[in-house]
């Protein structure tokens, strides 16, 4: 009778990378969340890849963060170590990248500031960069997150210009400036010094709004769309699945992931059960692709045989 059922290949992990050597340390704000220097990940990869998760997601600590967010498109930025570390060991994984700048700015905005808002047209530029960069490292997939105006259409001219056309793009279409983002900005340190990020990101309330950016994205040239946060915008999920026909990718947030992690480590909350209850609601509003910091556990329980 089991309409929906969870495969390990529709999940997504996302992976905090770091410079340095030998380094695991966990997020404090993200309970068996780590960060990892290069040399560390193959083996934690290759783990996931054998619970049967094929595609990672990639975010850097740089070394500095300066005005301009320079690191992001440096070839030798530690997102783009990894890819080519990755693309060596693995001939299996999809490789995917968060394109944005707020985890390399010293001010921790999503783009250009100018004054004290950000410039959208300046912020094209860079964003392209960024793409490129990690398009030449070796991604298969980048993942634009500053919700910028026009960002899908100019990064997928200049993947074109340079070459990449075969570099596809997942657009954090309909994200909105959600209070869920906060553990993941501790782990990356990129809570903005001052302001917020409601001038680019979206009202909460807003379902039409949402209809709207996806339908550009898609008009722009995006392989992907994704909704973000999960959970509280089901909704988003399930309108945007009987309105396009494109995969839908859903992000299971870092503060979905704390709410629901704490619950069980405090034995409040049975974990096995609620980690596929949960992944197994955000398939059923619709979404083709789970990006989720549980991945590896429910990969983990699915083999199992344990079920929701
Ligand atoms: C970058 C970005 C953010 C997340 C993914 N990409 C942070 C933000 O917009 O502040 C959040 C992911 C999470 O909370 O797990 N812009």
């Amino acid at each position: 009778m089991q309409e929906t059922r969870l495969s390990p290949s529709e999940l997504v992990i996302p992976l905090f990378m770091c410079h340095g050597v030998g380094v695991s340390s966990e997020v404090p704000s993200m309970p068996d969340v780590f960060r990892y220097s290069v040399d560390r990940i193959v083996t934690r990869v290759g783990n996931v890849s054998e619970l049967g998760v094929k595609a990672v997601l990639l975010f850097g600590l740089p070394k500095d963060k300066d005005e301009g967010g320079s690191e992001a498109y440096d070839p030798d930025g530690i997102v783009q170590q990894t890819i080519r570390r990755l693309k060596k060991e693995f001939s299996d994984i999809v490789v995917m990248t968060d394109v944005c700048l707020c985890g390399y700015t010293s001010h921790g905005h999503c783009g250009v500031v100018r004054g004290n808002y950000v410039d959208n047209d300046a912020t094209l530029e860079l964003l392209s960069r960024i793409a490129v960069s990690h398009a030449e490292a070796g991604a298969d997939i980048v993942a634009p997150s500053a919700m910028m105006d026009g960002q899908v259409r100019t990064i997928r001219r200049s993947l074109d210009r340079n070459g990449f056309k075969d570099t596809a793009i997942m657009a954090y279409s309909a994200k909105f400036a959600s209070s869920f983002y906060g553990p993941f900005r501790d782990a990356v340190e990129s809570t903005p010094s001052f302001g917020d990020r409601r001038g680019y990101q979206m009202d909460p309330s807003n379902w039409r709004e949402a209809i709207r950016e996806i339908s550009l994205d898609v008009r722009e040239g995006a392989d992907i769309v994704m909704v973000k946060p999960a959970l509280p915008y089901l909704d988003i999920i399930y309108r945007a699945r009987r309105r396009f026909n494109v995969p839908i990718a859903a992000y299971n947030v870092s503060g979905e992931y704390v709410a629901l992690k704490s619950a069980c480590k405090n034995g409040w909350l049975n974990e096995e059960k609620v980690i596929l209850e949960v992944l197994t609601s955000i398939k059923r509003a619709g979404a083709d692709i789970i990006i989720t910091y549980f991945a590896e556990r429910a990969a983990a329980l699915l083999e199992e045989g344990i079920d929701q």
